[in-house]
């Protein structure tokens, strides 16, 4: 038996993390989910914003599936997400946009994934305020290192998969520091692996060629800011933020996470979708190494996903959070 840390998070997180124990445990995955939460909950409970416990357990088991934390807007506390993902250098956010079938989209071709870089650029929390001259200043630090773990994940990964291309994305015209550096080092890293094609674009140029032609795109990287729009646009190319999956990586520990946050506008109701969660603990099976169970959950996925009445509402269909699991329990 694995153990794994399982935070259910806000919103909508409790909902559908019980929908993916609930598909876990009918399908006798071996894994034992040591659940322990952070955010405002915790905060109002235990006094802390992300608990020792927390940390204690992440130490531990080294993999978690976490559901969305809220991050208040303007004001308050850290994103509780961006900090993790600092506290222990989860680098590579990897987020993949593959059409399914059944899921209707404007596009029937699209098989890319995202890498975002996740721990620095304009998320490095270099933030100044100057209230007499009421001057803010928000700081892109990028740093060698930094660059060089995402595009080297990256390229790794269109290695052991076959990929054809490799497409950084950047704004290094008006950038000329940040951008430049993360560049030039696409480039170097791209020298190494002279058999797939490398290609750069501009951002605002990457999101019209996405929502015009993004069949033509294979390993996407990218720094943070960049990374976190591009990726919801690419949800939204494949079925939007209920569908799509994503891992937080680093050298030592991954924690596998939904793209979307805690829907706080459907909070409660038992309507969310909780396929974005399912397919990155899918995900997580594979790490882990539990294919068999990976691709036996998957495929009971996409036979559920391929008949819209047993879907979510946002997918077109009638079933609420439990019965779209339980339409998966039954094809395991
Ligand atoms: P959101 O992703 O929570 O929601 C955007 C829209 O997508 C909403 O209309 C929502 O109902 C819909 N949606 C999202 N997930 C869905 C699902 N599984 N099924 C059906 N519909 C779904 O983005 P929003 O509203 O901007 O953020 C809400 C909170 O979540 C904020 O506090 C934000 O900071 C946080 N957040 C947390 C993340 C994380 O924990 N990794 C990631 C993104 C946002």
């Amino acid at each position: 038996m694995k153990q794994v840390t399982l935070i259910p998070g806000d919103g909508i997180g409790p909902e559908i993390t019980e929908a993916v124990k609930a598909i876990f445990s009918a399908a006798g995955v071996p894994v034992v989910w040591e659940v322990e939460n952070a955010g405002q909950t915790t905060f109002d409970t235990m006094g802390e914003l992300i608990p020792a416990t927390l940390l204690a357990s992440l130490e531990k088991n080294k993999v978690a599936l976490k559901g969305p934390i809220t991050t208040p807007v303007g004001k308050g506390f850290k994103s509780i997400n961006v900090q993790l993902r600092q506290m222990y250098d989860l680098y590579a956010n990897i987020r993949p946009a593959k059409t399914i079938k059944g899921v209707s989209t404007r596009f029937d071709n699209v098989n890319l994934v995202l890498f975002r870089e996740n721990t620095e650029g304009l998320y490095a929390g270099l933030e100044m305020w100057d209230e007499h001259h009421q001057i803010s200043d928000s700081v892109a630090r990028l740093t060698r290192v930094g660059c060089e773990n995402i595009l080297r994940a990256a390229f790794a990964y269109a290695d052991r998969h076959q990929c054809k291309k490799v497409t950084a994305v950047h704004k290094a015209n008006i950038l000329k520091s940040a951008g430049a550096l993360f560049l030039r080092i696409a480039g170097e890293i791209a020298s190494e692996y002279p058999h797939i094609t490398y290609e750069d674009k501009i951002i605002d140029n990457m999101c019209m060629q996405l929502v015009t032609k993004p069949e033509q795109f294979d390993v996407v990287v990218t720094t943070n800011l960049f990374g976190d729009i591009l990726s919801d646009l690419c949800a939204g190319l494949v079925g939007g933020l209920g569908v799509v999956a994503g891992a937080n990586i680093g050298d030592e520990m991954a924690i596998f996470e939904a793209v979307h946050g805690s829907a706080p506008d459907i909070a409660g109701k038992g309507i969310a979708n909780p396929t974005a969660l399912l397919q990155s603990a899918i995900m997580m099976l594979h790490h882990i190494g539990l294919k068999e169970d990976a691709n036996r959950i998957e495929a009971a996925l996409h036979a559920t996903l391929a008949n819209k009445e047993e879907c979510t509402g946002d997918l077109g269909g009638h079933a609420g959070t439990m019965a779209f699991a339980q339409h998966i329990i039954s094809k395991l």
